[in-house]
């Protein structure tokens, strides 16, 4: 199990991975480039003063392989693909560009900045500076015989066939000009007992459109019922599921790797329950048609511990007309012992960044994550290498910025005061955590996971107490 004090090592060192590892060519193009990891363009004028330039076939290559092509291929989300060297020579400069200012691959948290991550998809420097100085050398080929082979990408289920897969009974299908859709499908599990999931994981039908997935569980028919309000497969709502009560599965973006969740830990479908799958589909300017298909994997070790999403959120904020530049923080109260396995941080198009960190009892604070430059498009969920402990009485906190002046993302033109909703054109503040209860055991006999409810009275008393210092001008 990790303490507290592997937490400060496991963050030591990834401080001292960055720097340390680097080459010498690496180190020559970062002192010539100090823009590298700002916000401005890599322009890298100067001479790169390495060996000799990188080539395509050598050095660019494994790069795009590893962290470009499981988008940029054919058929796949990102908008061309970077599978040949015409195809990357042509863009030689923009991919210098993208990936100097670290817009792509679009992982979004800062690099080094809290526990380290699960399949962390950032590049590191050397890649960096070996791009850009593969851009500035006029993008030589090099020798053929370098070129690796193409990559086999998994076809099939990352983790093995699903004990359970669950689809719309219908396609879906996306108009060419449809604006951004949120689209939820009601899945009943048919499950005939409680059961615990270790992996969900999803397949597009059609990797061209699906950019983002969220997933809910729904016990209460609420969402068969929305879904059968709305004509064709499924029913529209943007940010959460539109229902009343749910639990939180899952929140990704297009490349996030699904893993299994450590031994012992599991996340509880009650029978008959129904997974809502959310996909943000996003348009290509052609018909489209999905079918999105959620893979679920039971948990094959006894479960000790339940996993439950919670999070800091403000419900309470204000974002006037015009301002460019408002903080808003959040914080909730850790109530008992909890091992924090995941943080997923949420606003819509006016945010700009969000810092998540732990306060904890003896008045330390430890970073949780910092996602510099926010885009609704590429929220994803960051899993942690290992669980984090948060004592009882510890505080997580939120710092978000939001942005509301004129600027393409903001869905009102011209700006307008903006408060708490779940539509788009409303705001949200949240750090989502997915945590398990320290010690919990629910394989004693007459164990009961009673996280949701002491999460779900403290939202009542917060509510509460906002209702009570509110003055009533509404
Ligand atoms: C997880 C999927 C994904 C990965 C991984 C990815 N891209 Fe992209 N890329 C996209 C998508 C989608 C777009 C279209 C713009 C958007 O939606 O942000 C894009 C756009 C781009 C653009 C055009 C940007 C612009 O402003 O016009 C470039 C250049 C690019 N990517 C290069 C790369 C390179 C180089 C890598 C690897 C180092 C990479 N991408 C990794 C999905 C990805």
């Amino acid at each position: 199990m990790a303490t507290m004090r592997d937490w400060k090592e496991d963050r030591a060192s990834s401080r001292f991975s960055g720097p340390l590892r680097l080459g010498l060519a690496a180190w020559l193009v970062w002192l010539f480039t100090p823009a590298l990891l700002g916000k401005e363009p890599v322009k890298a004028k100067e001479p790169v003063k390495t060996k000799e330039a990188p080539t395509f076939t050598r050095d660019v290559a494994p790069i795009l392989q590893a962290k470009c092509q499981l988008c940029h291929r054919r058929r796949h989300v990102g908008p061309f693909a970077l599978e040949t060297y015409e195809q990357a020579r042509k863009r030689a400069s923009d991919i210098a560009y993208v990936t100097g200012e670290r817009s792509m691959p679009p992982w979004k948290p800062a690099p080094g900045v809290g526990p380290s991550l699960k399949h962390d998809q950032s590049l590191s420097r050397e890649e960096i500076a070996t791009l850009v100085a593969w851009a500035d050398a006029g993008a030589p080929k090099g020798d053929p015989k370098d070129m690796p082979p193409p990559p086999k990408f998994a076809e099939g289920w990352k983790l093995g066939p699903p004990d359970l897969i669950l689809e719309p009974t219908e396609d879906y299908s996306i108009a060419p000009s449809s604006p951004d859709t949120y689209r939820c499908f009601v899945l009943p599990t048919n499950l005939t007992k409680d059961t615990y999931v270790s992996a969900i994981d999803f397949r597009p039908g059609n990797a061209k459109v699906v950019h983002h997935i969220n997933a809910f569980l729904d016990t209460t028919g609420a969402a068969r019922k929305r879904d059968e309000a709305d004509p064709g497969s499924g029913y529209t709502s943007f940010a959460g599921p539109g229902i009343e009560a749910y639990e939180e599965l899952c929140f990704w973006a297009t490349g996030h790797v699904a893993s299994h969740l450590p031994d012992g830990i599991g996340i509880r479908f009650p029978k008959q329950s129904d997974v809502i799958l959310q996909v943000h589909y996003h348009p290509t300017g052609k018909p489209e048609v999905d079918r999105t298909r959620l893979g679920i994997y039971f948990s094959r070790k006894p479960v000790k511990q339940a996993l439950h999403w919670n999070a800091a959120s403000n419900s309470d904020f204000q974002l006037p007309a015009g301002k460019p530049d408002i903080e808003i923080k959040a914080s909730w109260y850790i109530p008992v012992d909890l091992e924090v396995l995941a943080v997923s941080p949420h606003m819509h198009g006016l945010g700009h960044d969000m810092r998540v960190v732990v306060t904890l009892p003896n008045g330390r604070t430890n970073d949780l994550i910092h996602i510099p430059s926010w885009d609704p498009s590429w929220q994803s969920s960051y899993y942690f290498q290992k669980p984090i402990p948060v004592p009882k009485g510890s505080v997580v906190k939120v710092i978000a910025h939001f942005d509301n002046s004129s600027h393409p993302r903001n869905p009102n033109q011209p700006p307008k005061l903006v408060t708490w909703g779940q539509n788009a054109s409303d705001e949200m503040c949240e750090g989502f955590l997915a945590v398990a209860k320290k010690g919990q055991d629910l394989t004693l006999p007459r164990a009961v996971d009673d996280l949701a409810d002491i999460f779900a009275m403290q939202r009542i008393r917060k509510m509460r107490k906002q209702m009570m210092t509110r003055p009533s001008s509404r």
